[in-house]
């Protein structure tokens, strides 16, 4: 199996390697890292000695406090200044992530004494890749591999410890895949078919005649969230200079007809776009289709119904802006033959390194994946969180969904800690766990927009639904940003004790912000049917903050970048609170939906002008505001 070049620049290390500093004697190998299989994996044996593994080996970065400070610092307007925006070049992110020469002579010594050859950097070289075989890995990281089975039957092939020889473990953050099980799944609720409309008994419908008029429960439509959020007159001014994205994993591909039937109904002149957006493969992964979904994709489980919902939520919206899809490849398999299980390599660290290493990238980046924090070790969570980072300091706005589960399941049966303990605990989320990215939760109804909740039942089909509530917490891993200080302690301070010992009151806490996440109109295998989550939450919320970006841009000032140091200061003046809505989840009644910042909803939903005349004033007001 060979590497994809075109992800990586390439490099050989022959025997004429030479070293700047001193080649260190070996030193004893002891345990870098050990991390809890999760509940529900069970280890079914030793993995084949042949099977491959995509080996990724963080090393530590020399410089990424400066980094950091560069992402809290204030924007640069002056387009003549060279750090424009505060955002930093490739370059300069680069030059700010690369690992000191000693940590690079140290790992490639000892990878050579272990007959590693062949090996492909990350652009600032802060990340080698290697492929080799799982009996050469197990040598390496003096460790041994298994196949661990899902009950939901899918296979991963994972330790729960590795090792390095001790002068290398302050030079190596992490190597992936070893103990990661996270799979980070769509974030999408449910699918209803349909035939007719559909108003659950006691449901008020908006008493404003313009809201009443587009926007109903169930369906809800690319007209309504205009209408609603206020940007349906807006006329962009640079698509094309202004760009968005949205990310695909796990085998999910958007389907061109499809795209292209719900924008003939919901956006007629942006349907031609359906066969015009651009798919970008990354490690494999497959393109966006340009052909009905067959019988038999369409009978295997949820294909695509992710990216179709990505798909159309951003053409839907961001017409006439260019959208970009990226697939990356390596997914676990379901049902796999158990001793050969295919690519069971970590995609997410592969997209978010090809885009690194990309000089045009979109302006905001929409990615609808995540997993429970506790799935993931905290060394490899807290580099993939890094490289957002650096994605942040290049002036990307990438955002993520909340979550489906609110704290963690509905009930306290899945909200149980991973250290063999079964501790009740809530449950955070990974990605938007992360304090560098934005993460968004999800409303129902108009008026007022409350947090979503659908407890299980029938649905509108007849047919039974799951438990869905916007997802919500504070994280195990991440310290609460010093961003979060204005609210976090304060919304905290206010629980008076309530859930004490069940979450990190220090962790960074999400959501950061929310948009409509129920029953959104959709098309797949050719149907029209609704589909949920804050998985629709966040190409929703993408789309609006790339609307914002084409203002600014055209007004000749810089792209929002990382949203959350402007959003916690003064963006948060360009959303609507939301005050209600339940959120039972973890056994509980959930944390309460407060006015102000809650990590329920955020600052809410995006409230801009719909007036022609606004301009957006980047540094002191929120969103849109009317200056004529
Ligand atoms: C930026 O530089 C250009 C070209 O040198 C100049 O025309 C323009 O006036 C400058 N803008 C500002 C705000 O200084
Ligand atoms: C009704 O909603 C529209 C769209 O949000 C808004 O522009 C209008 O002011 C609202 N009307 C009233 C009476 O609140
Ligand atoms: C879809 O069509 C485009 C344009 O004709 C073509 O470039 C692309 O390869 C096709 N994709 C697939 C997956 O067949
Ligand atoms: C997909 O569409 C085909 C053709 O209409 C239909 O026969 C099939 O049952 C559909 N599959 C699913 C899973 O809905
Ligand atoms: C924790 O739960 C798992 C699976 O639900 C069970 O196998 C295990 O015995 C439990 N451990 C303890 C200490 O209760
Ligand atoms: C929230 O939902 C739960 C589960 O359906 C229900 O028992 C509870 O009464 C609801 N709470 C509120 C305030 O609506
Ligand atoms: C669901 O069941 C109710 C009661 O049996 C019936 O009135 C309704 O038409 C059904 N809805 C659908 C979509 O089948």
């Amino acid at each position: 199996m060979k590497l994809d070049l075109t992800i990586f620049l390439s490099a050989v290390i022959g025997a004429q390697a030479v070293f700047a500093t001193p080649i260190r004697s070996r030193t004893p190998y002891s345990v870098k890292e050990t991390h809890n299989v999760p509940r529900k994996w069970k280890n079914l044996g030793r993995a084949a000695g042949d099977h491959m593994l995509h080996l990724q080996i963080g090393l530590k970065q020399d410089k990424f406090d400066e980094l950091d400070r560069h992402l809290y610092e204030a924007p640069v307007s002056d387009p003549n200044h060279s750090r424009y925006g505060n955002h930093l070049s490739f370059e300069d992110v680069t030059e700010l992530v690369k690992p000191a020469e000693e940590t690079l002579d140290l790992v490639h010594e000892w990878l050579l004494t272990n007959g590693v050859r062949e090996l492909a950097y990350s652009p600032a070289k802060d990340w080698i890749n290697i492929y080799i075989d799982v009996e050469s890995a197990e040598k390496l990281l003096d460790t041994e591999y298994s196949v661990f089975q899902h009950e939901d039957g899918s296979a991963l092939v994972r330790t729960s410890h590795w090792s390095l020889p001790a002068h290398l473990h302050e030079h190596i953050d992490t190597v992936q895949p070893t103990t990661s099980f996270m799979r980070s799944a769509p974030q999408k609720s449910d699918y209803i078919q349909f035939d007719q409309p559909y108003t659950p008994p006691g449901y008020k419908p908006p008493t404003n005649e313009t809201i009443a008029k587009v926007c109903r429960l169930f369906t809800v439509t690319i007209e309504c969230f205009q209408t609603l959020y206020g940007t349906i007159d807006y006329q962009q001014k640079v698509p094309g200079i202004n760009k968005i994205a949205f990310n695909n994993y796990l085998g999910q591909r958007p389907i061109r007809p499809d795209v292209f039937s719900f924008l003939q109904k919901y956006r007629p002149e942006a349907a031609p776009n359906a066969y015009a957006f651009k798919s970008i493969e990354i490690d494999g992964g497959p393109a966006a289709q340009n052909t009905s979904l067959t019988f038999e994709q369409a009978a295997g489980d949820d294909i695509s119904k992710e990216a179709n919902l990505d798909a159309q939520t951003i053409l839907g919206m961001t017409y006439p802006q260019p959208v970009y899809s990226y697939s990356t490849g390596g997914s676990p398999p379901f049902l796999p033959d158990i001793n050969t299980p295919t690519n069971t390599n970590e995609p997410y660290l592969t997209w978010v390194n090809y885009v690194m290493g990309q000089k045009d990238v979109p302006q905001v980046i929409s990615s609808s994946y995540g997993d429970d924090e506790q799935t993931v070790p905290k060394s490899y969570a807290d580099r993939v969180c890094k490289q957002y980072a650096q994605l942040g300091a290049r002036g990307i706005s990438l955002l993520v969904s909340s979550g489906d589960g609110g704290l963690g399941g509905e009930d306290s049966s899945g909200c149980l800690t991973n250290d063999g303990k079964n501790t009740t605990t809530f449950i955070p989320s990974f990605p938007p766990s992360c304090p560098y990215v934005t993460a968004v939760g999800a409303t129902q109804e108009f008026e007022p927009e409350v947090a979503a909740f659908r407890a299980p039942g029938l649905g509108p089909d007849n047919k039974t639904h799951g438990f869905y509530a916007s997802g919500s917490g504070f994280s195990n891993y991440f310290d609460r940003p010093s961003y979060q200080d204005a609210v976090v302690p304060a919304y905290v301070s206010a629980l008076g004790g309530l859930y004490e010992g069940l979450y990190n009151k220090n962790g960074r806490s999400y959501p950061d912000l929310a948009a409509q996440g129920l029953y959104f109109a959709f098309w797949w295998n050719g149907t029209e049917s609704s589909i949920s989550g804050t998985s629709a939450s966040c190409p929703l919320m993408s789309s609006i903050i790339s609307l914002v970006n084409d203002e600014l841009i055209s007004c000749g000032k810089p792209p929002l970048g990382f949203l959350n140091p402007w959003l916690y200061s003064k963006g948060y003046k360009g959303f609507t609170d939301i005050l209600g809505g339940n959120t039972s989840s973890c056994g509980t009644a959930g944390f309460p939906v407060t006015k102000g910042w809650d990590p329920i909803t955020g600052f809410g939903t995006p409230s801009c002008s719909n007036s022609q005349k606004t301009r957006v004033i980047y540094n002191s007001d929120p969103l849109f505001i009317e200056t004529e």
